[in-house]
């Protein structure tokens, strides 16, 4: 198994393991919906706001993460992980922990703070997420689970004090999401 940041030529391809991926796990309209949202992050996101990671296993791309930008009021340099999808015949043999703690290992190195996801917090505890109180940092959008606002500090800064209301990039800024 190869882990490397994904190239613009990949696009295609990871947009059909999102499509597919969820729509095996979720339904066909919701592998629909995400496909698209990745498509969206891949064409209309600044590189500079933008991170994607890819597993790879004899030329095919199995595992995918991205990260985007999270901005706050105060100046911490934050990242949102999501989506993540793991191709079905691949999950469940530890591919999805060591992409992400790949990514992380990637952004920690460029001086990232803080990294949030919106998920499971039984599976993402496994790398080292943590509920985070809506006092301390506050979800783009109202949550339909709130349990599941997670996140974790890189540079062994506190995830205690206030940071505010977050922003998202645009292909997040639908309350579907989240
Ligand atoms: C969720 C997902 C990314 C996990 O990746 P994976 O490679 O299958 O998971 P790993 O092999 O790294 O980890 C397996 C562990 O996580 C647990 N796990 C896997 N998927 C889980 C989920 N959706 N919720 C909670 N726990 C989960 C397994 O029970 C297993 O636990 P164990 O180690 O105690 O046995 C992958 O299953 C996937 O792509 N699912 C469909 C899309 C999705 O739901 N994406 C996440 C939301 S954006």
């Amino acid at each position: 198994m190869k882990f490397s940041m994904y190239s613009e030529s990949d696009r295609q391809e990871i947009e059909a393991l999102f499509t597919r991926t969820f729509s095996d796990s979720e339904g066909q309209s919701e592998g629909k919906l995400i496909g698209q949202l990745v498509h969206e992050l891949m064409i209309g996101t600044e590189t500079d706001d933008m991170l994607g990671f890819i597993a790879t296993e004899q030329e095919q791309i199995v595992g995918c993460i991205f990260f985007t930008r999270l901005s706050f009021s105060s100046p911490a340099k934050a990242f949102l992980l999501s989506p993540v999808a793991i191709d079905t015949t691949h999950q469940g043999t530890g591919i999805g922990q060591k992409l992400i703690k790949f990514g992380i290992r990637h952004l920690g190195a460029l001086g990232v703070e803080l990294i949030f996801t919106y998920g499971d917090p039984s599976y993402y505890s496994k790398v080292g997420f943590r509920q985070v109180p809506e006092e301390v940092a506050a979800a783009p959008f109202k949550l339909a689970h709130p349990e599941g606002w997670l996140g974790q500090s890189l540079d062994g800064g506190s995830l205690e004090f206030p940071l505010g209301q977050a922003s998202c990039v645009e292909p997040f800024n639908d309350p579907q999401y989240w």
